[in-house]
């Protein structure tokens, strides 16, 4: 059987559950391929560090040129975080003609546009899936689902840790620092959590929704942004009390051309969609013109949930290659629409 090696940048929470459904979906796997995935090297930043057991005969370098100067690697998953450092590696994984899958919703919201015009100019897919809403496939959803609509707002739960811990500090009393510690003991957090209490994680992930919907890069400056460290467990019995739930919402919405988004803690009557989804699952609210609104729902953080999407990506750049040695090939969608319109 014809294989497909692949490199890992980042063996952490997702990197570890990417490994694994490759090692036990391998037979679905390459059922749809025709090939079977390899994990040629991983990088991590400390080899020494104690890890699961049955990742013993994975091999680990700290050196990235190891996985983006191997010319047998055609892909290369990012699932390590961080912005600078890891745009570079992307950057040169992209121009050593590697195709690139990422969990990195900071360096999407963040460079986004520049990665994909790149990508598109190489011939090579970057895809994302897992940026936003770990488990639930929004963004071919929004992409390539709804694309015969005109999208007009979209409105979601779209970080798990703070769901999780506005769940728990609801039902249970219980303050926000030990609700904290635990989303980040779980692997929902990010490993700096600021930016998922402050609501910065959302902004992100809302910029790069709206981007796709609307088709037009949303910079994360044109977000505003509260998160959710001035509530207490306090304001939650209160808030249920009077019938409400409070939950960190994202909003993006198109009005007369303009575009608007923000993120922040909402009371919501009880009865509400959004108000129903608990822990670390989130739920997006799409609005279109013709489709009127649609929901999506379902685990938004946490390794094998995010890998799933991680690993679909991976499915996705090899039907792609497929296509391409048969002379067509599906295009990354961009954040804005290369297509001129006769006023433009
Ligand atoms: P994590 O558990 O902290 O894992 C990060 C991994 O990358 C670790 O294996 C770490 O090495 C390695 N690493 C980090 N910086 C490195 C560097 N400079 N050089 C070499 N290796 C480095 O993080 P995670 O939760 O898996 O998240 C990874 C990415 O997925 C982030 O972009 C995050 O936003 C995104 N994401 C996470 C979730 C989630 O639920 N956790 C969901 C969706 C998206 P060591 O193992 O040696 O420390
Ligand atoms: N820290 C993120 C969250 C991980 O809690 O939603 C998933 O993107």
């Amino acid at each position: 059987e014809r294989e497909i090696q692949v490199g890992l940048l980042g063996l952490g929470t997702v990197g570890t559950g990417v490994a694994s459904i490759i090692k036990h979906h391998q037979e679905t796997l390459s059922h749809q391929i025709g090939r079977k995935i390899v994990i040629k090297r991983a990088l991590v930043k400390d080899k020494k560090k104690v890890r699961e057991s049955w990742l013993s005969n994975l091999e680990l370098t700290e050196n990235a040129n190891d996985i983006i100067e191997d010319p047998s690697i055609e892909a290369v998953i990012e699932v390590m975080g961080g912005i600078e450092e890891t745009r570079l590696l992307v950057e040169r994984a992209l121009k050593e003609k590697k195709h690139v899958i990422t969990a990195n919703k900071d360096l999407m919201a963040e460079h986004g546009s520049t990665l994909l015009q790149m990508a598109n100019e190489q011939k090579c897919d970057l895809f994302y899936e897992a940026s936003v809403a770990g488990g639930i496939p929004i963004i071919r959803t929004i992409s390539e689902g709804l694309s015969a609509d005109k999208l007009t707002k979209i409105m979601g739960i779209v970080n798990g840790t703070t769901n999780y811990m506005l769940t728990k500090m609801s039902a249970n009393n219980r303050t926000f620092d030990d609700v904290l510690l635990e989303a980040q003991e779980l692997g929902y957090a990010e490993a700096d959590p600021t930016a998922d209490v402050d609501g910065i994680d959302a902004a992100r992930k809302m910029a790069i929704l709206s981007s796709l919907a609307f088709s037009s890069p949303v910079q994360i400056e044109d977000v505003s942004v509260k998160g959710i460290r001035q509530v207490s467990d306090v304001d939650l019995a209160f808030c249920q009390q009077l019938g409400y739930t409070m939950k960190l919402i994202g909003v993006a919405q198109k009005d007369e051309g303009q575009i608007e988004v923000r993120v922040e803690p909402t009371l919501l009557p009880n009865a509400h969609p959004l108000a129903n989804v608990h822990n670390e699952f989130n739920a997006v609210l799409v609005h279109g013109e013709a489709v009127g609104e649609t929901m999506f729902y379902g685990p938004g953080a946490g390794s094998l949930p995010t890998a799933t999407a991680v690993v679909s990506d991976l499915v996705a750049v090899m039907k792609n290659m497929q296509r391409r040695v048969n002379g067509y090939s599906y295009q990354t969608p961009l954040f804005q629409s290369t297509f001129k319109t006769e006023d433009e």
